[in-house]
């Protein structure tokens, strides 16, 4: 076996990340990885490293045969998706940041990963610095995992802490989290989920070998949280964070979901602040870990490019061994959530589709509710979503469908009904 292979690097984009890893690789001189040639989309702006290191011109790092790893940190999915491919098809290993470009081309990229036998590395596309795919991939190698909950974007991490912790407004969180280099150049795919529920598609697809695309994933952002949601939270005892969640059911299917979520003080997620990420795993034996570190920013996110470059030099693939398992995990919609609405008008809330309702706060102006309602529901439809509507999962949320009958028959007791 060829081993500490020489490594010449074709880098795509200068940005944050980019600039990140050119800075480290400086300073890491026992890795023998040497940047040829930098491609990026403005040659005008300044730059911190020599002229002569950049071009525009795609093909000079794509068809240079000197050339055997690419890198790809930019954030324009489309064309990240075409320099991918043809660098595999040119025979090149690749690594890649691009979560939207990877968890939209997925399954053409496993296809094209098999056709080429070259390596695809993607280790900071989810949680940047927590090596948290390499883990799932390797060190869960079983059907041990009971349920993964993760905070996997940083940019609406920090915003909910600014809010929270130190009374920022929602668009003075963001500009700082912009400013900070946390979010993403449009940065609704941040607030509104879509960057969350990307980087959950790769971690289902290395936690459970289920390959979905992202629309079919339940999500949402934080775009409509409220410093009234978070009082609510406070006077609970609680905090709110953007939470990704998957967990086996009952049925032997895998649940899951991107959704705000109330967590107690006690819980792990709790601790996780600003652009940290964190990531709780519940397993078979080992039973709790918890995986902290941060997940946004110019340092951490090359950090996890570096270490893919690094395990480059000994060929190292990933191999999707849970896609292959005897019996394959699928996704299930069978479930219930428990869930805290907020919202200024009860008229837009279609309370006829509740299972049932276990608290009705009205006398603010910002009124809210906690009630029981399927996943289907949500899945189905988008009240929940609009109108300045803000559904927030309570801290304990999964109800399955062979819990229902009986816990509606106790809340419609106490509640008098029955
Ligand atoms: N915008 C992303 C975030 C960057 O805030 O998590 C890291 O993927």
């Amino acid at each position: 076996m060829e081993t500490h292979k020489q490594l010449t690097i074709g880098l795509f984009g200068f940005g944050v990340v980019g600039e990140g890893l050119y800075k480290i690789l400086q300073q890491t001189p026992s890795l023998q990885a040497r940047i040829k040639k930098v491609c990026i989309k403005n040659y005008s702006k300044k730059r911190t490293a020599p002229a002569t290191l950049f071009t525009t011109d795609r093909a000079e790092l794509l068809n240079d045969r000197d050339i055997n790893v690419i890198v790809e940190v930019i954030d324009d999915a489309d064309a990240a998706f075409s320099i991918v491919s043809t660098a595999l098809k040119n025979g090149k290993d690749v690594v890649s940041a691009s979560k939207k470009m990877i968890a939209e081309h997925l399954p053409a990229l496993l296809e094209l990963q098999e056709q080429t036998g070259r390596s695809f590395l993607y280790e900071a596309a989810a949680c940047a610095s927590i090596p948290v795919i390499r883990n799932l991939e390797e060190y869960y190698d079983n059907d041990l995992l009971h349920s993964i909950r993760a905070i996997v974007n940083g940019s609406t991490n920090f915003i909910l802490t600014k809010m929270f912790d130190e009374g920022l407004d929602f668009k003075q969180a963001l500009l700082l989290a912009q400013q900070l280099g946390f979010a993403e150049s449009d940065p609704k795919l941040d607030v509104e989920g879509f960057d969350a529920v990307n980087k959950w598609t790769l971690l289902l697809t290395h936690a459970y070998g289920i390959i979905e695309s992202p629309g079919n994933i339940l999500f949402n952002g934080i775009q409509h949280i409220q410093a009234s949601d978070a009082a609510v939270a406070k006077s609970k005892g609680q905090t709110i964070r953007l939470v990704a969640q998957a967990q086996k059911l009952r049925n032997g299917k895998v649940a899951a979901f991107v959704l705000p979520r109330f967590i107690k003080e006690d819980d792990h997620l709790a601790f996780v602040k600003n652009e940290y990420n964190g990531v709780v795993i519940e397993s078979g034996f080992a039973d709790k870990q918890f995986f902290y570190g941060k997940g946004a920013g110019s340092f951490p996110t090359a950090s996890a490019v570096l270490s893919d470059i690094s395990a480059l030099r000994y060929q190292y693939k990933y191999e999707y061994k849970k896609r292959y398992h005897p019996a394959p995990q699928q996704l299930s919609n069978e479930l219930f959530l428990r869930v805290y609405i907020s919202f200024d008008d009860i008229s837009l809330i279609p309370r006829e589709r509740f299972e049932w309702i276990e608290e009705w706060h009205a006398e603010e102006e910002r009124k809210y509710l906690v009630a029981v309602v399927s996943f289907d529901e949500l899945i189905r439809n988008n009240w929940w979503k609009e109108n300045n509507t803000s559904l927030v999962l309570t801290a304990d949320p999964v109800i399955e469908n062979i819990e229902i009958r009986k816990l509606k028959k106790k809340s419609l007791e106490l509640a008098g009904i029955l």
